[in-house]
């Protein structure tokens, strides 16, 4: 029986996937290359560090590890500052109301995301005081696919992996839900998540109470 919901943050509960893909895009044309939205699904769910090496990778450029930390910190910088600008207009659609639905069935809430910048994004849209405990990219030390993220959520939450369901947007997240042993929505199409144990594209207008029964039927 489902307990507790693990959500990532990305992708899932606003849109910020198009400001890393945007920040990623504006630090290979600075290095001389361009990446596409092909290459960026397999960048979502990615902590920021094995992110560069991949884009650098993809580019065929090798640098320092000093060099690699300050562009780093440059594209954070860029998703920073399109961070600030966010409002509550940019939580997706059917996410408050899947909230709802959640404290009204009696379950918990973790996030469940691989970013650092978590905890300033959630205050900036006003849902930090809804979830029951908080994992991000300054809590685990394994990028998914690696599970740790998911366990650490339902430890926190003080479920089995068994009792959580995940709700992901990257093709990463899904594998890493699997791995802990527990089912996920994927938000996104059958062909970016074809792991996923249900696709939607949004929660929009969605039963909690049926999408649960749906998953364990
Ligand atoms: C994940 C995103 O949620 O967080 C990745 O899907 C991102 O694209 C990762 O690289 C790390 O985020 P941050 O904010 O710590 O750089
Ligand atoms: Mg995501």
């Amino acid at each position: 029986m489902i307990k507790g919901i693990l959500f990532d943050l990305d992708g899932v509960i606003v849109d910020t996937a198009v400001y890393h893909y945007s920040a990623w895009r504006r630090m290979a044309n600075e290095l001389g290359f361009d990446i596409d939205e092909e290459f960026n699904e397999t960048l979502k769910g990615i902590s920021r560090m094995d992110s560069i090496d991949r884009i650098l990778e993809k580019g065929g450029v090798t640098l320092g590890k000093e060099e690699i930390l300050k562009l780093a910190t440059k594209k954070n910088d860029w998703y920073v500052e399109m961070v600030e600008q966010m409002t509550t207009d940019e939580i997706l659609p059917g996410i408050e109301s899947i909230i709802q639905q959640i404290k009204d069935l009696g379950l918990k809430m973790s996030l469940g995301s691989a970013s650092k910048n978590a905890p300033k994004i959630l205050v900036k849209i006003g849902l930090m005081d809804k979830f029951d405990a908080i994992v991000d990219g300054n809590s685990v030390t394994k990028s998914k696919p690696h599970p740790e993220v998911f366990i650490k959520g339902a430890e926190a939450l003080g479920l089995k992996n068994e009792e959580c369901l995940v709700i992901e947007d990257a093709f990463a997240g899904i594998e890493a839900a699997h791995a802990a042993g527990m089912k996920a929505i994927g938000i996104g199409s059958k062909e970016n998540l074809p792991n996923a144990d249900m696709n939607l594209s949004s929660f929009d207008g969605e039963n909690l109470s049926d999408l649960l029964k749906k998953l364990q039927s």
